[in-house]
């Protein structure tokens, strides 16, 4: 769930680099940094939290020609700047970036500290450069030799990119690694988009490949797939990304490109013939219950499974047909569960070349252009969009929304400690989709239930002014509304009218303005409490560790 971004070639000025280095932060913001050097100089520069525009000023003048950076999600170690990458041999050789986990870590650091190397990190990242330095130290052979004993040796799902005198190794297993080339330099990320826009050709490698090199040349004896690049631009919100994202998402009409329709097609055929399991992590687990249920208004039967769940029941995938949602298309507990299996696999993902796009039979593409916010808003929608596109309904007119009471409804619930979401059939993931949204970038701590279930437990919850936001127009959610409201509960509604049970009440003309709505509602009460939340405390954006 980290960051990696390296570049190696002709010497140029560094700032475009940590420019784009900035853009990663969304696969973790703990901490950053990166070592450079050009023909005379070596700079290491780590250090918590974001890279901010007065530290990369700092290093205007300064030129590279070999530079590894970094974005943290800490996994092992605390924040601090000692755990930041890149690390380093004792001996300030070899430097790496990684990113992943290695299992094997603790067994390896006693094997080195018995030798005599002595650590600065409690990451488990700085036994790769030890470990060169140790093979190095003992001439077993040039990078590449020394690169493959120690891919036999680690064990875990990780890639990195070490530095050693101008030469470089790049190595990937399980966690995404593109490898880009131009006439001048070579461009390595874990990000599929950022290599897109450096690069004018880009291989997506495979687990357990090694690449190494030295500035623009490589050496590699795997066969690299070739793939055409296509530049994006990607325009920097005057806000937050999550506005900017939610306000795109009137674009939905997007995915409704031939490729996706012949796909889509297939996929209601497949559906005839096997039995179907409908897979998904947080938010793209909500779009997979969402199609779950549209298509049980088809009476088709499927079966939601969320995804960190699926390792218990993989015996029951074989031969079945999986629809697996995910917008990064990196996510590992998908990944982990569906690789091996004999299955056949539709992906409903939104980075083409990702890992499950690459694993499925076919993918639909989402098209809604990269998502920055670690709050999804316009690839859930899409997602949604893609459930509408399978079961033939039309898109609902979006965005007749009245943004003055969703503002006024947020101020209301900016101090409150807790709130629930309430919904029925369809509406019931729209409720565990709004609670995760505020939970995320709000700090509130809200919960979605299915209406009916109130009365057998949750009802308890009830005090005093609990706020409670009631999804759709369905007699039974109103009923439950006024159990609620008995018990003291204040209801804010969300439906075409205004209903005598409601306190409150924000107008929603359908189904999809519902779910802008309550993404508002999170961004709103997120900014009122100062907050940002394109970056909530904790998380990531591309969850890549199990
Ligand atoms: O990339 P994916 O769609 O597979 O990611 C799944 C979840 O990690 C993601 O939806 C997460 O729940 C978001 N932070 C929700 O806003």
């Amino acid at each position: 769930m980290c960051g990696i971004l390296a570049r190696f070639g002709n010497n140029t000025i560094i700032t475009p680099y940590l420019k784009t280095l900035k853009e990663l932060e969304y696969r973790g913001y703990d901490s950053f940094g990166f070592f450079s050097t050009d023909l005379a100089q070596k700079i290491i520069n780590k250090d918590t939290g974001t890279i901010e525009q007065n530290q990369i000023q700092e290093y205007s003048t300064l030129t590279t020609t070999s530079f590894i950076a970094h974005t943290r999600w800490a996994t092992h170690g605390g924040v601090n700047k000692e755990n930041a990458h890149p690390h380093c041999d004792y001996n300030e050789n070899f430097y790496v970036v990684m990113n992943g986990i290695i299992e094997n870590h603790y067994q390896m650091r006693s094997f080195l500290e018995e030798k005599g190397y002595s650590f600065s990190s409690q990451t488990d990242t700085e036994v790769i450069p030890q470990l060169f330095a140790y093979y190095y130290d003992n001439n077993y052979g040039d990078l590449e030799t020394i690169a493959k004993i120690i891919k036999k040796e680690l064990q875990g799902d990780f890639s990195y990119v070490l530095f050693f005198e101008n030469s470089y190794v790049v190595y990937k297993n399980k966690n995404p690694l593109i490898f880009g080339i131009n006439d001048q330099d070579i461009i390595v990320s874990s990000d599929y988009h950022i290599v897109q826009d450096l690069a004018t050709q880009f291989y997506v490698l495979k687990d357990g490949d090694i690449i190494t090199g030295k500035e623009t040349k490589f050496t590699s004896s795997l066969t690299l797939e070739e793939t055409t690049p296509q530049h994006t631009t990607q325009s920097i919100p005057t806000t937050t990304y999550m506005e900017k994202e939610i306000l795109e998402q009137e674009n939905i009409s997007q995915i409704d490109t031939s490729h996706n329709r012949e796909v889509i097609e297939e996929l209601k055929q497949a559906m005839k013939k096997k039995e179907v399991f409908i897979v998904g992590a947080g938010s793209s687990y909500h779009a997979a219950l969402i199609m779950h249920y549209k298509l049980l208004q088809d009476n088709i039967l499927t079966t939601p499974i969320i995804a960190s769940e699926l390792s218990s029941y993989t015996h029951l995938l074989e031969d079945s047909l999986i629809v697996a949602f995910s917008q990064s298309g990196e996510t590992a507990d998908i990944l982990a569960n569906l690789e091996n299996v004999d299955a056949t696999i539709y992906a409903i993902v939104n980075t083409p070349y990702s890992t499950l796009d690459r694993i499925s039979n076919n993918s639909v593409y989402l098209n809604c252009g990269k998502e920055v916010s670690v709050a999804s808003t316009k690839a859930f929608f899409h997602q949604v969009g893609v459930s509408y596109l399978l079961t033939q309904q039309s898109f609902d007119e979006i965005f007749k929304i009245h943004q003055a009471s969703i503002e006024s409804i947020a101020q209301q619930l900016t101090n409150s400690n807790q709130c629930f979401l309430i919904g029925k059939g369809i509406y019931s993931p729209l409720a565990l989709e709004g609670a995760l949204k505020i939970k995320e970038t709000t700090y509130i701590h809200a919960e979605g239930f299915v209406s009916g279930e109130l009365k057998h437990g949750s009802l308890a919850l009830i005090e005093e002014g609990t706020p409670v936001i009631v999804l759709g127009e369905d007699k039974r959610v109103l009923n439950n509304a006024e159990e609620i409201k008995t018990r003291g509960g204040v209801i804010i509604g969300i439906g075409s009218q205004r209903e005598e049970v409601f306190d409150e009440w924000i107008f929603s003309n359908s189904y999809l303005d519902t779910i802008i709505v309550l993404q508002l509602l999170a961004l709103f009460i997120s900014l009122n409490k100062g907050l940002n939340p394109d970056k909530p405390r904790n998380l990531a954006k591309s969850v890549t560790v199990r």
